[in-house]
């Protein structure tokens, strides 16, 4: 089986975090990667993603090597020094890309004009070979997102989508991606010890274990970009349906909307790429008892999510490989925070192993 040629919108924190990852295991063959599945999905290792294509605005990165502009302002993950790369990243149209809050931060090149922009990514697209798109970029960046699916259609590239604006957990984006036989996996990536899968894992829990739930919340601080941008609540709108989706999904019956609180809280510059999380639970038990949980959760926000975008961009593979267009439910449910169709942890781990097996992601068949 050949490479797995991926393009990346937004060179952040994040990308940062995943490309550096990706050389760190290069250079350790010998060590099992962390943070996956299964170290061969369907035959494809993580070693067989490479990125061919990479777009960004900031005039710190676009025209540099994708191998400079992973260490660019504001960028902070330094883990370990990358080769250089024949990879240049391209100009992506700013729309709404850069936040109030950050816009000291990134300065947005403006080089060309949209018709003249849509010619070039397209054509850097098909010249690279790029058939998955991975896209990072900020949240609030709902045009963009938007622009990058539509070019994803148009260049019949596969779509995996990291953040919370809703393309394949929007019904008519997802017609759109079924239609034209191009896979997406979304929205809004799970990390991999993070935030959202313990407070979902703790609510069913409760559910499992026949408790009753009656008020939680889920603080979260950190030091990056995406924390400093995220200090514009305007911005946060789908940000915070998704996160409380996520968990509210978990439960038999909905929690009244003012019992659950979930959401990005505050900007903590000292903190960096850790973030920290703050969970409380307030529920009962038998004879109407009550129980409390307070939970502390410290994490590396970056090392959190790039395992999952590796299984992400394989089961996209995947399922190019099998003509197979629309949203993965199963991949997206396992691996996404906000899916088209909303299953326990365990279910949609079960339904992603059938869809790698070449089965019936729902039947098993
Ligand atoms: N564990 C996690 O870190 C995690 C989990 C879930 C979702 N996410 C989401 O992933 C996304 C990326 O997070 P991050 O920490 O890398 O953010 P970041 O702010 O570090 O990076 C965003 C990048 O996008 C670029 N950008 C801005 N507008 C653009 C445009 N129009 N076109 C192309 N590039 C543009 C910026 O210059 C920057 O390089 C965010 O939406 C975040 O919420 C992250």
């Amino acid at each position: 089986m050949g490479k797995i040629k991926c393009g990346v919108v937004g060179v952040g924190n994040c990308f940062s975090g995943l490309y550096q990852g990706l050389h760190y295991y290069r250079e350790h063959s010998e060590k099992e990667v962390i943070g996956l599945m299964h170290q061969d999905m369907a035959s494809y290792k993580t070693h067989d993603i490479e990125f061919v294509s990479a777009f960004d605005v900031s005039s710190l990165k676009v025209g540099k090597p994708l191998s400079e502009a992973v260490y660019a302002k504001p960028n902070m993950v330094d883990w370990v020094k990358v080769p250089k790369s024949n990879v240049i990243v391209q100009e992506s149209p700013v729309l709404d890309g850069v936040g109030k809050y950050v816009e000291e931060l990134i300065k947005p090149v403006k080089n060309k004009p949209m018709d003249q922009l849509k010619k070039d990514i397209k054509k850097h697209i098909e010249d690279t070979g790029t058939e998955i798109i991975v896209s990072y970029l900020p949240v609030g960046s709902q045009q963009a997102a938007e622009f990058w699916a539509q070019m994803c259609l148009d260049t019949n590239t596969a779509f995996v989508n990291c953040m919370p604006v809703f393309i394949a957990s929007n019904p008519a984006w997802e017609k759109k991606f079924r239609e034209k036989k191009v896979p997406v996996i979304g929205d809004d990536i799970k990390g991999q010890i993070g935030a959202t899968i313990v407070h979902r894992v703790l609510t069913r829990l409760t559910r499992d274990r026949g408790a009753e739930l009656d008020k939680t919340y889920q603080l979260n601080v950190g030091g990056n970009t995406d924390f400093k941008n995220m200090l514009e609540r305007e911005r946060l709108e789908s940000k915070k349906v998704s996160k409380t989706e996520s968990v509210q999904s978990q439960l038999k019956k909905r929690m009244p909307d003012e019992n659950i609180h979930v959401g990005p809280s505050d900007f903590v510059p000292f903190l960096h790429n850790t973030k920290i999380c703050f969970i409380y639970m307030y529920g009962r038990q038998w004879a109407d008892v009550p129980y409390k949980l307070d939970l502390k959760l410290e994490v590396d926000d970056k090392a959190n999510s790039a395992g999952i975008v590796v299984d992400a961009i394989r089961a996209a593979r995947i399922a190019k490989d099998r003509k197979y267009g629309g949203a993965i439910e199963s991949a997206s449910a396992y691996l996404m925070k906000h899916p088209p169709v909303q299953m326990s942890d365990s279910e949609a781990r079960l339904a992603l192993e059938y869809f790698i097996m070449g089965k019936s992601e729902k039947t098993g068949q």
